[in-house]
């Protein structure tokens, strides 16, 4: 049998399936995102050598090709134009205009990409923290939203799903709002978060999930294995 060339166990990427596939759990959908393009810009991404600039300008290119299957269920009504050949009815967003919520810090790794796509979205913020004394519960530190977002299609932006806990703090802050329709848009998740999610979730929230990939494990201090390390930090720089 052959050698390998080298003494490290280097985790593999599981085989690829030929499209994108659509998991059901309970009550939410799960998109993963399965593609070349995908794999590859997300194997530069989780190198720990890939540059801050890089890193930032691949989450980016990373998140457009989520929001093309994030946003399969924007509301849309017709809209009658002419082209230089002919009238016809073509397609425009619905009112009122869906909304991206970017999780602070890293989440705001992510708004470029997405507003690219969806330039006519309004923004909103939210800031969101582990309580110390209640490590099971959030503290929001930011926000910045309209006060009702009933009607609105919601689109979460968080790159890292590891416990959860902040992706259902933030569904329910939205939810106090209004939201029904809620969509989480995340680069990377652990089988821990997504099943946290699941279980914790408001039933009633049409909610939805997107990710390029989901790993296998967290570790014990809560980092994605394999992941890619803090991404705040690869985005922005480590502050302490
Ligand atoms: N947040 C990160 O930035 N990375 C992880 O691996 C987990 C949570």
């Amino acid at each position: 049998m052959q050698k390998p060339h080298h003494n490290r166990s280097y985790r593999s990427i599981p085989p690829r399936l030929s499209h994108a596939f659509v998991v059901r759990l309970g009550t939410m959908n799960i998109t993963v995102l399965n593609h070349p393009l995908v794999e590859h810009k997300l194997t530069v991404l989780r190198d720990k050598n890939t540059s801050s600039a890089t890193f930032r300008e691949l989450v980016s290119e990373l998140v457009m090709l989520e929001a093309y299957e994030a946003t399969r269920d924007l509301d849309v009504v017709d809209k009658p134009i002419e082209t230089p050949v002919a009238p016809m009815i073509g397609k425009h967003i619905a009112e009122p205009r869906p909304i991206i919520v970017p999780v602070l810090r890293a989440g705001l790794g992510m708004l470029d990409g997405m507003t690219k796509m969806i330039p006519s979205a309004e923004v909103g913020f939210l800031g969101m923290k582990r309580d110390e004394e209640h490590p099971t519960q959030q503290i929001t530190y930011a926000n910045r939203l309209p006060e009702d977002l009933s009607g609105r299609q919601c689109f979460l932006i968080d790159p890292m799903l590891a416990t959860g806990g902040t992706l259902v703090a933030a569904t329910h802050y939205l939810a106090e709002r209004g939201a029904k329709d809620v969509t989480a848009v995340c680069i990377i998740a652990a089988p821990e978060g997504i099943q946290f999610v699941e279980e914790h979730i408001d039933p009633s929230i049409d909610f939805k999930l997107v990710v390029c990939a989901v790993d296998e494990k967290l570790n014990d201090k809560c980092y994605i294995v394999p992941g890619l390390g803090d991404a705040g930090d690869r985005l922005y720089g480590v502050i302490d």
